[in-house]
């Protein structure tokens, strides 16, 4: 699956049979990716939002803008054209301008990619402020290569918690049995950290997507066996996910600790599928 990768990536930091994980600037790995006509279905990512943590440099924020723009013009040309580019950007400060502004109002329309739709993903908690909201929002570019041709499985993402599931409109249900359309706003716990709230997927990374958002995306605008990439894996979230759902992924990470982090977990992961083949009547519920 992944030879041709290999061929011009060279070794990866980890692979198994689904993933495959270089340690290595995202910059570096696209052109290489680009120049060698190397095609991926859709990515699900979420960069450096420029905020200071301790993964990232600040930027100038044209600077910031340009370097998402170079890495995101770089992942059009190497989606196939039905494929799609899930983007997750919270807020930064714009000098003299703005405390958090949305990195959505600075990157909607520099892209090459077709916007489709903003989701909003709300969580609960977060950071308490005092002088002005608590921030309970990020956003996710739902960007696209065709708006005539793209993946949407909706049956596959539906919500079950439908108020009247048993409403009928001329003695046939209203309602899909599967369950609504789960909307543009998204509420999906974030990873906590800390004694007593820490949650059971918590990593040692300090920006953790959430396996159910990832999972939303992954089943909603991807199909099986499809390529996934992320170019920003962090604790390898979107690669665990493809993992548990019938996908390939491939993804770089510049820091070699967080490289270990993601091998652990899908180590770990693996170890969890071999429990599950050896006692299946454990699972059946
Ligand atoms: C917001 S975090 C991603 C978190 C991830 N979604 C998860 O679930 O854990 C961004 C990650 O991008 C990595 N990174 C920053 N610049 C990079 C680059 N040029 N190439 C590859 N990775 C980079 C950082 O080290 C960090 O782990």
């Amino acid at each position: 699956m992944f030879n041709k990768i290999k061929n011009v990536l060279g070794n990866p930091f980890y692979e198994n049979e689904d993933s495959i994980i270089y340690n290595m600037d995202c910059l570096e790995g696209l052109k290489i990716l680009r120049d060698n006509n190397i095609k991926i279905d859709s990515t699900i990512t979420s960069p450096p939002y420029n905020i200071g943590k301790e993964y990232e440099n600040i930027k100038p924020v044209n600077d910031f803008v340009n370097w998402i723009t170079e890495i995101s013009d770089l992942i059009y040309d190497i989606t196939k054209s039905n494929g799609c580019y899930l983007l997750n950007v919270g807020y930064m400060e714009v000098p003299n301008k703005g405390r958090a502004v949305p990195i959505t109002y600075l990157l909607w329309d520099k892209l090459k990619f077709y916007l489709n739709q903003e989701i909003i993903w709300n969580y609960g908690a977060g950071v308490a402020a005092k002088n002005y909201l608590s921030p309970r929002n990020e956003k996710i570019l739902w960007y696209i290569k065709n708006y005539e041709n793209y993946t949407f499985n909706l049956d596959d993402i539906r919500d079950p918690d439908v108020k009247y599931p048993n409403q009928k409109k001329n003695g046939k249900l209203r309602c899909n049995t599967l369950g609504k359309n789960p909307s543009d706003v998204w509420q999906i716990a974030k990873v906590t950290s800390g004694a007593n709230r820490s949650s059971e997927e918590r990593t040692d990374h300090p920006a953790q997507f959430p396996v159910d958002l990832i999972t939303r995306m992954v089943l909603g605008f991807t199909n099986q066996n499809n390529l996934v990439l992320d170019p920003f894996m962090g604790s390898g979230t979107t690669a665990e996910v493809c993992m548990k759902n019938n996908r390939k992924s491939i993804g770089f990470e510049i820091r070699e600790d967080y490289c270990q982090t993601i091998k652990n977990r899908l180590e770990n992961v693996i170890k969890q599928e071999e429990i599950k083949a050896m006692s299946p009547t454990l699972f059946q519920f």
